[in-house]
């Protein structure tokens, strides 16, 4: 086994899914505390006030706002050097154009940061994790309105200064390039709320206004990198990318073109400007034939350039095949689905499970930026069954997770550069696809049903041993 001495070992949340305390102690209404809850057949809505007689899993979630010292306990146990969280940016900016923080939301944080440290772990922060205030939603359209690139950079200065000598690790938006699609236009850009319910039907309407929004949030992502720089040189910036890994289902030449072109334009492009500090040339071409490439504005070329990350961090899952025959096999995954891989097996929600196209991400990703890498979600969401005498036998996500650490070993050793490793949900929390919590990914099972009933009371899973031996012997025993 080859993973370096001081490689990261441990989990990853959002805010909005496992915090709660949605409007404690000041905090302003997220994006994320108007979405109800669905499940795997019915979509999670998002509806423009809070609705009496609904249930919004974020408002209390499973409770860390008020459980997070012996939680963070719990994560100490398993020996994580490291834990990724959000920052809710309306907890520090509740309406978003504040001129002033709300020091009860930093307060929140100091504490946060400090019990981590005081169990072990650096914090690994994300800025934003679909969970824009609703105030820059509602006035700004989001980052559809240029305003809002600065209205980010303070809120990130705030955090970024207030945190200098704790946070090392930094990350600007969680899968950014989940705003190239119609329904992320809400998670990642907090934009047309109300077309989310129109999406369903097929609606496509706002491609060049999303194009401008995501042009908008990549040069504030860039600002952020620039100024994080200035303000600790230390700090280790990264972005944040959907890596959803693709192969073509057949080797006609027709599906390999297709292949490729959804490879560069949906997984490659975001992370290629933030790393390259500019637009690759493929989707450039095909944004400005399309007459909907974004307005520059005069400096946004040089601040692009000047605000490229230090680390390339991205989720990874499950895998998808693309052809071009439309009645192949579908199947489901993370943001979106894909023709099914008959060689592969999907889960209870369709997620096709596939190890070896984690140590082929790693490959190519070195190959293409050369760059420290880190996986900051990676995990088998299951509906895990508590017994009666209080254990979790989920043998099922030691095998996910086994196979998956060996990949990055073998991608480590064929050279690849990474650094950490954050699995998805360390505790069990609200699934942002489904908003139930049925889908569990945790270690630690939390005894909550998917209308928001249950003890909130914590049960160590079998896998919790697992993953303490397997971090303790650096990835040695699995
Ligand atoms: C990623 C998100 O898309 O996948 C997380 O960054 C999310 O917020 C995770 O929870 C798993 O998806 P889901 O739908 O199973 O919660």
């Amino acid at each position: 086994m080859v993973f370096p001495k001081g490689f990261l070992w441990g989990g990853a949340t959002a805010a909005n899914q496992f915090e709660g305390g949605y409007n404690a102690d000041g905090k302003g209404l997220a994006v994320t505390d108007l979405r109800t809850a669905g499940n795997v057949n019915t979509p999670r809505r998002f509806t423009p006030t809070i609705e009496p007689n609904t249930y919004y899993p974020s408002h209390k979630a499973i409770d860390f706002y008020h459980q997070y010292q012996s939680d963070i306990k719990l994560f100490g146990e398993m020996g994580f050097n490291v834990f990724r969280m959000s920052i809710a940016w309306s907890r520090i900016f509740p309406i978003g154009d504040e001129l002033e923080p709300n020091e009860a939301g930093l307060k929140f944080y100091d504490d946060v940061i400090d019990e981590l440290i005081a169990n072990g772990m650096t914090p690994l922060i994300t800025l934003s994790h679909f969970e824009l205030p609703m105030g820059i939603v509602e006035k700004y359209n989001g980052f559809a309105d240029r305003r809002v690139i600065d209205l980010f950079v303070r809120y990130a200065e705030t955090v970024m200064t207030r945190y200098q000598s704790k946070v090392k690790y930094w990350l600007t938006f969680n899968e950014m390039n989940f705003g190239a699609m119609d329904h992320g236009e809400l998670a990642v850009l907090g934009m047309n709320p109300s077309d989310e319910v129109i999406y369903p039907n097929g609606a496509k309407t706002n491609e060049r206004v999303r194009f401008q929004a995501l042009h908008n949030a990549l040069v504030a992502s860039a600002k952020v990198v620039k100024l994080g720089h200035q303000i600790n040189p230390d700090f280790m910036i990264g972005c944040m990318i959907c890596h959803i890994t693709s192969y073509p289902l057949t080797p006609k030449p027709e599906d390999v073109l297709k292949w490729k072109e959804f490879d560069l334009s949906f997984t490659k492009f975001v992370g290629d400007v933030q790393v390259r500090g500019e637009y690759p040339s493929y989707m450039s071409t095909y944004l400005k034939n399309k007459g909907i490439f974004p307005i520059f504005e005069s400096s946004d070329a040089e601040i692009l350039k000047a605000g490229k990350v230090d680390m390339y961090t991205f989720s990874y899952y499950m895998t998808v095949c693309i052809s071009t025959d439309e009645q192949a096999d579908q199947t489901s995954g993370n943001l979106m689905g894909g023709k099914a891989n008959p060689y592969l097996k999907a889960n209870d929600w369709g997620w096709q499970v596939d190890p070896i196209g984690l140590e082929y991400t790693l490959i190519d990703l070195q190959d293409r930026y050369d760059l420290p890498m880190m996986v900051v979600e990676n995990g088998l969401g299951f509906a895990d069954e508590l017994k009666s005498d209080g254990t979790i036998d989920d043998d099922y996500r030691i095998d996910y997770m086994r196979d998956h650490i060996k990949a990055m070993d073998s991608a480590i050793e064929k050279g690849a550069n990474l650094i950490g490793y954050t699995m998805w949900g360390p505790i069990d929390l609200i699934s942002a696809g489904t908003g139930e919590m049925k889908k569990r990914y945790g270690f630690i099972y939390v005894d909550m049903n998917d209308d928001g009933s249950g003890s909130l009371k914590r049960y160590k899973k079998k896998s919790f041993d697992w993953y303490r031996q397997a971090i303790a012997s650096n990835g040695l025993e699995l």
